[in-house]
């Protein structure tokens, strides 16, 4: 595995020699890494598959340079409806990704035998020259272990994935933060299946009216319509507990300091939009993530963060459920979910 500056065209060639090789490409995007692999050759997605350790039937999202492509015909999808024409003109290049019908072009590798595909045109300069001098689809998930936090940097993915990873293009952290917005056009009404970089509100002024959302399945569920969509998702190892405001942080800390919770000695950190006073000296404060778009950038930074310094627990005030305050509701969330579910049957702390 080598990391190579993703801003050189010499660069961007040796990603194209990989891909053509059925290797594996991380990128970066404006919303995460992805790990990408050539999508029309079975044997490099099933690479992708085993490099995750992600599950054969959680499809992955196809990365192409230009909306013409999948708007033309030219095989990606067939049957694209005008909400899809509308949405991709509005949104592409962007942190939209829209599930249509699956055209001949995509292998039952990538859609896990669904007949729908989920299609992405990503708005990175790398990511961008990588498809353009690609040519072809780039099917590529996060470039994290499955279940685990998504990437933000080229330091992220070699901590997750290492030699599993032929080439990285560093191309800095990632601008978004958070994964892409998933519309599904293939039902009777568009429906977000996950909250994401484009928001809600700017997605109902396109449409003319608000789409549908899919709430996350709730958790120990294993399988659900839209793969993915498992509540337990985005974890850090450190349990997270997410609450709305400063009153309730404040309740929540003095349970884990009172040993409420069983865990007087747990080492407790907490994230906020804001500075954070009147604490106990114990409490790790992290840095503060900031209003809405700005801590959907930094989030997935500061869980990781979390790890390093080996809190047991991270107590997040979440923003409100407005821009892409959503789409970081729905992380925590899940985020909280999953390390409940892994801290599930031992006590919370040491
Ligand atoms: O921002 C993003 O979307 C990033 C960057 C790399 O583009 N990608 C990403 O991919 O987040 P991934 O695989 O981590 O999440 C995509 C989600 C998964 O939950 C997958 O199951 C779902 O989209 N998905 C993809 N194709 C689908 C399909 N045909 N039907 C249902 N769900 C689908
Ligand atoms: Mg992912």
């Amino acid at each position: 595995m080598s990391v190579v500056p993703g801003d050189r065209p010499a660069s961007i060639d040796r990603a194209v020699e990989v891909l053509a090789v059925g290797g594996l490409v991380a990128f970066p995007t404006e919303t995460v890494y992805g790990l990408g692999a050539d999508a029309e050759r079975p044997d490099a997605v099933a690479r992708v598959f085993a490099a995750k350790g992600r599950p054969a039937d959680h499809p992955l999202i196809v990365h192409l340079g230009a909306a013409g492509a999948v708007l033309a015909d030219e095989g990606w999808a067939v049957d694209v409806p005008d909400a899809g024409r509308l949405l991709a003109d509005a949104f592409w290049p962007g942190p939209l990704t829209l599930l249509l019908r699956r055209g001949p072009r995509v292998p039952d590798a990538v859609t896990g035998g669904r007949d729908t595909v989920g299609l992405r045109v990503p708005d990175h300069p790398v990511a961008l020259a990588l498809l353009g001098a690609f040519g072809g689809g780039v099917a590529a998930p996060s470039a994290n272990p499955f279940g685990r936090v998504s990437p933000t940097t080229a330091a992220h993915v070699v901590d997750g994935l290492g030699d599993a990873v032929d080439l990285v293009l560093d191309g800095g952290p990632c601008p978004v933060g958070v994964e892409s917005t998933i519309v599904d056009l293939t039902g009777p009404v568009p429906t977000v299946l996950r909250p994401g970089g484009v928001r809600l509100e700017d997605l109902t002024a396109v449409l003319g009216a608000p789409p549908a959302v899919v709430a996350p399945a709730p958790p120990g569920t294993r399988s659900v319509p839209a793969p993915g969509m498992l509540a337990a998702h985005y974890a850090p190892r450190a349990r997270v507990e997410v609450v709305d405001d400063l009153p309730a942080l404040h309740d929540r800390l003095a349970r884990w300091g009172t040993g409420a919770e069983g865990g007087a000695h747990a080492t407790v950190g907490v994230l906020a939009p804001g500075a954070v006073t009147g604490l106990a000296d114990a409490v790790v404060v992290l840095e503060p993530a900031g209003p809405a778009d700005e801590y959907a950038r930094v989030l997935y930074a500061r869980l990781r963060q979390a790890d390093r310094l080996g809190l047991d627990v991270l107590v997040c005030v979440a923003p409100p459920a407005v821009g892409l305050g959503v789409a970081v509701r729905d992380r925590l969330a899940r985020a909280a979910a999953g390390s409940a579910a892994a801290n599930a049957g031992s006590p919370p702390g040491p």
